[in-house]
């Protein structure tokens, strides 16, 4: 099923009403997220196996430029540049995933481009980029549809398409171009819950609407198994029905203790989310572990220190062996002195991203 077919969206060079301009750029920036009920598994295209839910981050995050120029027969269609440096092989699968929006946005074809994109986060430091890529490049071409056609004007309107174009380009993306809390995925709880793109949840109470996430970089390691490889392998693995059926189980129960400020709550699900997505990892065929042994010792000294101090800590991890440790802002000067005291020196080159649940994505100037 496609939502955006849209024919229309074609440029007539030729219309002289229209002062149609041959180039011109956007840039945006926009967030990673972090899922507390993670997505793990799709069909169709790009499609939830099950509904999941995150946070959208604020430190970090990718800021894209995406420049566009009337196209020049035999010119190349897409240059790509990460941190200034032309990167032949990402320009390659964004080529790819360009050809794939063609009817979602004929007018792609009409232009060649150059993108030039740096994340906020250092390179190689194991945090996935493809949400905050993957939806600043979403946002950028939504903007020029806006910009040619003077369509997408509602913001609403414009989110949602741009919801359901990043998640075109990674599933996870879908739910980076909103703020705060957000549900991707079709679900009981919510019958405006889709499939297609991510939904705020706005009745979040006041402590989760600031809580901190601190990324403990336990490896810089690139992932020995894509995530794309994870989700395909989801599709043979012997605890994939009843997976499913907990996360979609588990959306209304975390969504109703974020609303609560039921901090327990959150923790046990939190937690037992992340090992949920490692044990499926581990259980699949391809077996393989993204967890290094120092992303165990950080759950065991996170453990003994929430049951020793009483202090709402709790751990979440991605698709990768880096911990995300979760806390309320008003134990922020607790949480940092154990991080200082205990934490810190499992991580590699002491590498601490002090991150928050932050306000979405920005246009830049
Ligand atoms: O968006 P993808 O295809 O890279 O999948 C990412 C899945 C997890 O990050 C592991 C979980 C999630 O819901 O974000």
């Amino acid at each position: 099923m496609n939502m955006y077919n849209e024919p229309k969206l074609i440029i007539d060079w030729d219309d002289e009403d229209k002062d149609y301009m041959l180039n011109g750029s956007t840039s945006w920036k926009s967030p990673s997220n972090l899922a507390i009920i993670k997505y793990w598994g799709k069909y169709g295209n790009q499609l939830p196996q099950n509904a999941s839910i995150s946070l959208t981050l604020d430190a970090a995050h990718t800021e894209t430029t995406l420049e566009y120029y009337y196209a020049v027969p035999d010119s190349d269609w897409i240059e790509f540049y990460y941190d200034d440096k032309e990167m032949p092989a990402f320009a390659q699968r964004i080529e790819r995933y360009f050809e794939s929006l063609t009817e979602i946005f004929p007018f792609i074809k009409q232009f060649d481009f150059r993108i030039h994109s740096k994340n906020s986060f250092p390179h190689s430091s194991g945090i996935a980029s493809s949400a905050s890529a993957m939806s600043a490049l979403a946002l950028c071409l939504c903007d020029m549809e806006r910009t040619y056609f003077r369509t997408l004007k509602d913001d609403q309107d414009f989110y949602k398409k741009a919801s359901y174009v990043a998640r075109l380009g990674s599933g996870s993306a879908a739910r980076s171009v909103l703020p705060g809390w957000v549900e991707w995925g079709e679900n009981s709880v919510d019958e405006n819950f889709s499939n297609l793109f991510g939904t705020r949840v706005t009745e979040i109470h006041e402590s989760f609407r600031n809580m901190r996430d601190a990324i403990l970089i336990v490896s810089k390691k690139e992932k020995s198994v894509s995530s794309s490889a994870g989700h395909q392998l989801m599709e043979n693995n012997a605890f994939a029905a009843p997976r499913y059926h907990q996360a979609n189980e588990r959306l209304g129960i975390l969504m109703k203790a974020l609303k609560e400020g039921d901090w327990a709550t959150f923790g046990r699900i939190a937690e037992n989310e992340a090992l949920t997505l490692h044990a499926l990892m581990m259980a699949s065929e391809e077996s393989y572990i993204l967890m290094v042994p120092n992303s165990l010792k950080m759950i065991e000294e996170i453990r003994k220190f929430r049951k020793e101090s009483g202090v709402h800590v709790y751990f979440s991890l991605d698709a990768g062996p880096n911990i995300h440790l979760l806390y309320p802002d008003n134990f922020k000067d607790e949480v940092h002195r154990f991080i200082k005291d205990t934490l810190l020196d499992l991580c590699v080159d002491g590498r601490i991203i002090y991150d928050q649940v932050g306000k979405g994505p920005q246009k830049l100037a």
